[in-house]
């Protein structure tokens, strides 16, 4: 397939729609790529950088690189084949809650296009487990790893949340490569309440009773930092296969101009603060769990340092919506210069070279 440059002529058009009818446009065309297995073999080899350094295994499974889809992205896993002609090392599907749930009102998703950043307030709208555990068993075998995100219901009660996550993470075990539970989103009222360590103990010792496949536990990045690294530790300690860190911010001081409603900002402007919990957790754990790095990744160079402070893997979402699908093999091709520069053969002489 020819390498037409298509994404400056698409975004334009794309970005004069609501995001969230852009996100349909977009989620349609993965849909269409994937229906058409030629299509999508051609593409996975435009997008796939194929390069032996950049695989590994983990989740006992092996990952052909280190950059995987970010949570929210494919909530309902409508388009794992398409996601992965995009060439992604693996995909986070979700969040997926027990009942199907329709979010909150539109308009919900903001683009903050010069300051390459989001704000969201989606509030978990998704098909539901049983749609969703049914679509995952037609994928099966999947094309890449797949990691199932699960949050509990708006109306479930505190009292009642620990049996939403017991059930999904009960239908989705036998599904998926890992599981990551979302207590971090700041649009469900209540959830990141359950950031908690009694909470956490108790889900993740009723989890590693249910399944023995990896459940991550994905954090908010306006905890305080000793209060993010003690809540991984609990949750390790307690069984936790590792720590996705972060969800979104609702630090409206980070974007001058944010709308004050309650809803997540994500990509650049969470950067910095994205990595610092990141590392704070990550000094604490490495070597002890998984760590997956997300928020504000958009360059080679960004992955590359999440890398180097420990992370497994990094993910990416809000620099996909604005840098078009090539993001991901510009991401893995900056990385391979860098760890040539620096005369890393693998990437397990770069994963946490900086601890
Ligand atoms: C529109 C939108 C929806 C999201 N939905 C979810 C979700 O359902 N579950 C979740 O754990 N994270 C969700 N996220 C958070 C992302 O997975 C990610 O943690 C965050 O956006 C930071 O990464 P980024 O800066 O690369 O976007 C969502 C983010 C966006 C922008």
């Amino acid at each position: 397939m020819p390498a037409v440059p298509v994404w400056p002529l698409v975004r334009p058009p794309l970005f004069r729609l609501d995001p969230e009818a852009a996100h349909g446009i977009a989620m349609r065309s993965l849909r269409a790529v994937q229906a058409v297995p030629p299509l999508a073999a051609a593409l996975r080899r435009r997008f796939l950088v194929d390069a032996p350094a950049l695989e590994r295994t983990l989740f006992g499974r092996e990952l052909l690189n280190p950059v995987g889809l970010a949570a929210g992205f494919d909530k309902d896993a409508v388009a794992v084949r398409g996601l992965a002609a995009l060439g992604f090392g693996c995909v986070e599907i979700g969040t997926v809650t027990p009942q199907p749930q329709a979010g909150n009102p539109r308009p919900r998703l903001f683009r903050y296009s010069a300051d390459a950043s989001l704000q969201n307030a989606m509030g978990f709208n998704n098909a539901g487990l049983a749609e969703v555990r049914a679509r995952l068993a037609r994928l099966h075998p999947a094309p890449l790893p797949v990691g199932v995100n699960v949050g509990k219901n708006k109306d479930t009660p505190p009292e009642a949340a620990l049996a939403d996550y017991e059930a999904l993470i009960r239908a989705f075990a036998g599904l998926c490569d890992y599981l990551v539970v979302n207590v971090s989103s700041p649009n469900t009222p209540g959830l990141r309440d359950l950031q908690n360590e009694v909470f956490l103990r108790s889900l993740l010792r009723s989890a590693t009773g249910i399944t023995d496949r990896p459940v991550l536990v994905k954090i908010a990045p306006d905890l305080e930092l000793a209060e993010a690294v003690r809540l991984a530790e609990v949750a390790v300690d307690a069984g936790a296969a590792g720590i996705v860190a972060t969800n979104t911010t609702n630090d409206y001081a980070l974007l001058p101009g944010a709308r004050h409603f309650g809803g997540g900002l994500s990509g650049r402007v969470l950067q910095e603060k994205s990595f610092r919990v990141f590392d704070a957790v990550a000094r604490r754990l490495f070597g002890r769990a998984v760590l997956v790095s997300v928020g504000g990744i958009g360059s080679g160079a960004e992955a590359y340092r999440r890398l180097r402070a420990g992370a497994d893997l990094v993910q990416v979402y809000t620099a996909l919506v604005y840098q078009g699908p090539s993001l991901v093999r510009r991401i893995n091709e900056e990385l391979l210069e860098l760890m040539e520069r620096d005369g890393a053969k693998s990437l397990g002489e770069v994963i946490g070279a900086d601890r």
